[in-house]
């Protein structure tokens, strides 16, 4: 194994741990690059200025944000357009088919809600959701529901969803992640499975077909028209 050199930058880093530090001898670069959470301690343009320039040197070709609030995409945004850089193409933060409560607590990860959802749909920014599984919440007896997803809706989301899960012949795993593939533009989920089986029950939610009925039903579950959207 490579050893990692200090002079080394935070990119060629990534690079190595992949395996692919050949920049100027051969092509090789990360399709997607991410700015795991927004740097408040770091003015923006420096950050974008950086990614640009790893977009420039070939090492990258798209760069995303990940746990970025609303206003601080659109000040990103902003900047870009003024130095008519590419910016972030994408961003992935935490979503689930559950509702979070008002005020949950989720520490310094950021969520998808309503207003990332209608700001990304118009700057036609692609949204990825991570955790979307809630850990196998959902189905497994060993992993509870967080707690800032327990709120008045939890109940009835999770009985539309079993239902729904039910009626078709899939899992509730596929139903959830097949919801996110169905809105449009999809939302395209983040999972992980650390065996083959949970692999293909994941990778299965390909071929679930959620009819508009469905959709409905599953997007209305829980819903009180006096709620904050969430
Ligand atoms: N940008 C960020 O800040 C951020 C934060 C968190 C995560 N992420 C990304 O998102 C990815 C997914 O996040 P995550 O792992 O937290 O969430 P997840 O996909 O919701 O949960 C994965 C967990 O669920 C279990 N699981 C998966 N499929 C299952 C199935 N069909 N039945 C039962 N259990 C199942 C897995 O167990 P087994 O191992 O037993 O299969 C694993 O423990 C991560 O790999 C990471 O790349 C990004």
């Amino acid at each position: 194994m490579k050893k990692v050199q200090l002079s080394h930058t935070g990119i060629e880093v990534s690079c190595l741990c992949l395996g692919t530090l050949r920049f100027g001898t051969r092509k090789t670069y990360i399709d997607l690059y991410y700015a795991h959470h927004d740097d408040p301690h770091t003015p923006l343009e420096e950050t974008l200025k950086a990614f640009e320039t790893l977009v420039q040197d070939g090492k990258i070709r798209f760069y995303g944000a990940s746990n970025y609030l609303p206003w601080r995409l659109a000040d990103a945004d902003a900047i870009c357009q003024r130095y008519r850089w590419a910016g972030y193409c994408c961003v992935e933060q935490r979503f689930s088919y559950l509702r979070p409560r008002s005020g949950g607590d989720f520490g310094l990860q950021c969520l998808i809600d309503e207003h990332l959802m209608s700001y990304c749909d118009a700057r036609g920014k692609t949204m990825l959701a991570y955790t979307p599984l809630l850990r196998g919440a959902y189905v497994r007896s060993d992993r509870s529901i967080p707690s800032p997803y327990l709120g008045q809706d939890t109940d009835e989301r999770l009985k539309a969803l079993r239902e729904v899960a039910q009626e078709l012949e899939k899992t509730p795993n596929q139903v959830v992640l097949a919801w996110m593939l169905h809105r449009q533009p999809p939302l395209i989920p983040v999972f992980s499975a650390g065996t083959a089986e949970h692999m293909r029950e994941n990778l299965g939610s390909l071929d679930v077909d959620l009819s508009p009925e469905h959709m409905e039903k599953l997007d209305q579950a829980g819903h009180c028209p006096n709620d904050e959207p969430v």
